[in-house]
């Protein structure tokens, strides 16, 4: 549904009638902001809720898309392990996708307490979260094994969603885009293919804590991101990039309308219903 030959061919197309408007910005972003795509917008519900909850979110949404009288953005839900088949099932006559948080780097076999790429797709997943800072932080995970983990989950088709985001220190001591930048590098497998994953730039430091980049700052990074993807993958306009990080109904709106941000992954927000609610229809398209 994401990636069909025409939404390619209208990327392709609209690269070549893009001009870049004059900015300000060191660097100016080479491809259109898609604007022709839809948003996607993603609720990372990491290791919360229960089944009641769970279930109360995932049929709330189900029943707000049905009485939804205007086009929605793409959905995605990305609840922990053991609640992946019951928000599957609950949402599966619907347009709303779901993803994991996590993958193994490994295929299948003797790894306890690991959940594999197949097993992932094979219960109906779309997406799966990899690179996300508490995995980095809490779990060392380092850009090889998240490399290697997007490997085998494009090796399902699943679509990861790669992490990405400086912390407060790199921020203060100016090293956003350089931190940024070799994360993307580093944790992209070899041959990927620009329709094949999306990014996600979150600021660690903008994690839970109410504060987000300003707008400039946003549109920088992504710009930045968007011209490393040129030099990575063909066309890089079609690879979508996510802005995470504090994201709320009070300020979905205006993140959603700058250059090069394609959606938001969204943490707290998408555990309350209402402002879930509120922050997808902040979407234009
Ligand atoms: P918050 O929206 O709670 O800041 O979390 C963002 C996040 O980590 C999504 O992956």
């Amino acid at each position: 549904y994401l990636y069909s030959p025409l939404l390619f061919a209208i990327g392709s197309a609209s690269t070549l009638l893009y001009s870049p408007p004059a900015t300000r910005h060191s660097l100016p972003p080479p491809f259109p902001p898609m604007s022709s795509r839809k948003k996607l917008i993603a609720g990372n519900w990491k290791m919360n809720g229960n089944r009641v909850e769970a279930t109360r979110i995932a049929a709330g949404l189900a029943r707000k898309l049905t009485d939804a009288d205007r086009p929605l953005p793409r959905i995605t839900l990305c609840p922990s392990f053991p609640y992946l088949g019951l928000v599957h099932d609950l949402l599966e006559n619907t347009a709303i996708k779901i993803g994991a948080q996590n993958c193994s780097e490994y295929l299948e076999g003797s790894y306890t307490g690991e959940a594999s790429a197949k097993q992932i797709k094979d219960i109906g997943c779309a997406h799966v979260i990899l690179g996300h800072s508490e995995r980095r932080s809490h779990f060392k995970e380092t850009n090889a094994n998240i490399k290697a983990k997007a490997a085998v989950a494009l090796k399902e088709k699943l679509i990861p969603i790669i992490c990405i985001g400086e912390t407060l220190a790199q921020k203060e001591a100016g090293q956003t885009i350089t931190a940024i930048l070799s994360q993307l590098r580093e944790s992209l497998p070899k041959d990927i293919r620009a329709e094949q994953f999306l990014i996600a730039y979150e600021p660690v430091w903008a994690i839970g804590s109410g504060s987000t980049p300003t707008c400039e700052e946003i549109e920088h990074v992504h710009g930045a991101i968007r011209q490393e993807l040129g030099k990575i993958v063909s066309p890089a306009g079609i690879t979508p990039i996510l802005y995470g990080g504090s994201v709320s109904p009070a300020n979905a709106k205006e993140i959603m309308k700058i250059q090069n941000v394609n959606g938001v992954l969204v943490g707290g927000a998408s555990l309350k219903l209402d402002e879930f609610w509120d922050i997808i229809q902040s979407s234009d398209e």
